[in-house]
């Protein structure tokens, strides 16, 4: 199989582009804010630290050894029940329950690059009242702007690994980090700034619960795009000989460091003004367009920036949701990428259709289940029971299945023996142990 391979800088930006997206940006803040903030924060950190980047270097390792899709990597590499393995593969698919909901958000924010250039409402009331409208009232915009998302994310991954993703990262990622630091310098001088810090970095624990925590470990798998494949698939085209670890956890310190300072420049902001920080998913639709209003025409500046770079994090992310599948089709079933594209495109467009209904009041009850609208139940089994459960299936695979030498012999270059120890210890024993009690309890308790 002849797969293209990255350039060792658009390796990392790809992976950083994937793993830097809506995650970071609109949902690490939401969630911070419903959960109370620096408790949130801590234990999503402690789980990046401790059973994402290892499971991070796991995908790398699968997916530079096998040089393959996700699908025939499993079954490849395991040295005996292949054709059970293989199933671990479809982990890949958990990209088309993602993409639905996750282009309809990238609609919202492209809707919100226009709202920025012409006039940003200027109080939270008039805030929630256009964004609720659009979300539950407005079919028309919604489509037009999942469609244009749709096309944007289809066109750049027909171009394949080179002539598309690579050379979108190549550009976006750059950008994207230019406008967030100049937010951020600016967001440093304002007296909102230390008061984000405190609700950063000060934990609450009072408010901690079982959700709490489930969320924070799911969220941590869905900000570093692990859990379906994505970081494997990128890896498939990792230059020759690239340090996977140090690779790995440059990825994982960028993505965290963004989340981090979206978070310091949204409260800031918002601090600034007075507001709330419990806004929930409409956070940084309603809370900060009427901050940045208050700034007068420079305040359009900052929406447009501030918009336009969340714009870039999602799509350089939905691309990479949609290629783990792509390469599959390709790769097994000999398709062109065009027509994969088309066939996986049919089943996200249907899933995001019925997404995008279930918040339009009028048609709300059809795509309602168990009193839980289906953008929302994609959204949770996607980030809480699927990406959690394909993280346990690659933890018990580099750890239990492939053999030790093997395992070892790759990663020997890049660690030293004691940090192998370190790192297997934690992808055979903290993280499948870990992801499920937190899972059970959350479920079942
Ligand atoms: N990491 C992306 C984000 O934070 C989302 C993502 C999840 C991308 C899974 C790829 C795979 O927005």
């Amino acid at each position: 199989m002849n797969i293209a391979r990255f350039s060792r800088i658009g390796f990392i930006l790809a992976a950083a582009g994937s793993a830097v997206g809506l995650g970071n940006i609109w949902k690490f803040p939401y969630m911070t804010g419903e959960n109370g903030g620096g408790a949130f924060v801590l234990i999503y950190l402690l789980t990046i630290t401790f059973i994402g980047l290892s499971l991070f270097i796991s995908e790398v390792l699968i997916g530079k050894v096998s040089r393959n899709d996700a699908v025939s990597a499993f079954e490849d590499l395991a040295p005996k029940n292949k054709g059970l393995w293989k199933y671990a593969g479809f982990m890949a698919f958990t990209g088309m329950i993602i993409l639905s909901f996750y282009l309809i958000v990238i609609g919202w924010i492209f809707k919100y690059i226009f709202i920025s250039i012409s006039a940003l409402p200027t109080s939270v009331d008039d805030a929630g009242a256009m964004f609720g409208g659009m979300v539950t009232t407005d079919v028309l915009t919604q489509f037009v702007f999942f469609n244009v998302a749709f096309f944007i994310t289809i066109f750049i991954v027909t171009k394949g690994i080179k002539g598309g993703i690579e050379k979108v990262n190549l550009f976006l990622m750059p950008l994207l980090i230019f406008i967030l630091l100049g937010l951020f310098f600016y967001a440093t001088t304002l007296k909102g700034f230390p008061l984000a810090l405190d609700f950063l970095f000060l934990p609450d624990w009072t408010k901690v619960t079982n959700t709490t925590i489930l969320q924070a470990v799911g969220h941590a798998f869905f900000t570093l795009s692990l859990g379906m494949g994505t970081i494997m698939t990128y890896a498939a085209s990792l230059p020759k000989d690239s340090n996977i670890v140090k690779a790995s956890a440059s990825v994982a310190i960028l993505d965290t460091a963004i989340a981090l300072i979206a978070g310091m420049v949204i409260f800031s902001f918002m601090f600034n003004a007075g507001a709330e920080p419990a806004g929930g998913a409409g956070l940084v639709f309603i809370s900060l367009p009427p901050v940045f209003a208050d700034f007068g025409a420079l305040g359009n500046i900052f929406a447009v920036a501030f918009f336009v770079a969340l714009g870039f994090a999602g799509i350089t992310s939905a691309v990479s949701i949609i290629e783990p599948t792509t390469l599959y089709m390709t790769n097994r079933f000999k398709y062109s990428r065009k027509k994969a594209l088309i066939i996986l495109g049919v089943i996200t467009y249907t899933l995001g259709m019925m997404a995008m209904f279930s918040n339009i009041k009028e048609y709300a009850s059809y795509v309602t289940f168990n009193g839980k609208g289906f953008f929302d139940i994609l959204d949770f089994s996607s980030s809480s029971i699927l990406l959690p459960l394909g993280g346990i299936a690659i933890a018990v695979f580099v750890g239990f299945v492939m053999q030790k030498e093997r395992v070892y012999s790759v990663l020997k270059d890049y660690m030293s023996d004691r940090m192998f120890n370190v790192w297997y210890f934690s992808v055979r024993y903290i993280t499948p142990i870990a992801v499920s009690v937190v899972m059970i309890n959350k479920l079942f308790f």
